[in-house]
């Protein structure tokens, strides 16, 4: 039985991939390089200083830990001016409809996402009420593909692992969900998340009663 759905936020319930992209492009373009879209694909899921180690590693620059930081803040005062502007537009399609519809059902509803903006978004978007527990990068030691940040999300809304359900755009996240026991849809194109129970284009393809008859027979 379904007992709680656990959301990833940049690329699932919004469209914040975009504004890291932008901001770590930024950052290559003044310490010289191009660094493209389909770079970013390595970022997805990953923790800012991880991502930024990445990045480093694509342009071929090394630098000690002091000037790592400062580039790492460097890129995040970027980014927060972007979402600092969002608003509910910025809600992706089929979100706002899946979350009401969970909550309707009596389905648990967290967050588990790597992010430390997460609030921001949350509040700035309006989705902060629609969630029983938020787990974000400001509550977790370890990134994902570590199962860390969804275990807490189970133990905050007191569901065991087996009846949660994983809604994830990133593979280390699909791979985060599989590692805590949990089952997963992955949201994009079945390519890169192949390893979900799972995968749909957005939101909008998925509700409670597809769920409960997908999952019926795992
Ligand atoms: C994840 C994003 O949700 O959060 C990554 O997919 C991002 O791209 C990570 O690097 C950390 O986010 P923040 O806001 O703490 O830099
Ligand atoms: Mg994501």
């Amino acid at each position: 039985e379904i007992k709680a759905c656990l959301f990833d936020l940049d690329g699932v319930l919004v469209d914040t991939a975009r504004y890291h992209y932008i901001a770590w492009r930024e950052l290559a373009e003044e310490l010289g390089f191009v660094f493209t879209e389909h770079d970013n694909e390595r970022l997805k899921g990953v923790s800012r200083a991880a991502s930024l180690n990445i990045l480093l590693e694509i342009g071929g620059i090394k630098l000690d830990e002091d000037e790592k930081a400062r580039l790492a803040e460097q890129k995040n005062n970027r980014y927060v001016e972007y979402i600092a502007k969002m608003d509910s537009s910025e809600i992706l399609p089929g979100a706002l409809d899946f979350l009401k519809e969970c909550r309707e059902h009596g389905i648990k509803v967290a967050l588990g996402s790597a992010s430390k903006n997460a609030m921001t978004i949350l509040n700035n978007t309006g989705l902060t009420p629609y969630f029983d527990a938020i787990i974000d990068g400001t509550h977790t030691s370890a990134a994902k593909p570590d199962p860390e940040v969804f275990l807490l999300g189970a133990e905050a809304v007191n569901t065991a692992p087996g009846e949660c359900v994983v809604f994830e755009d990133a593979e280390a996240g699909i791979l985060a969900a599989t590692r805590a026991g949990m089952r997963s849809v992955g949201i994009g194109s079945p390519e890169t998340l192949g390893a979900a129970n799972l995968v749909v284009p957005s939101l909008q393809q998925i509700s409670v009663a597809a769920l409960r008859e997908s999952f019926a027979a795992v």
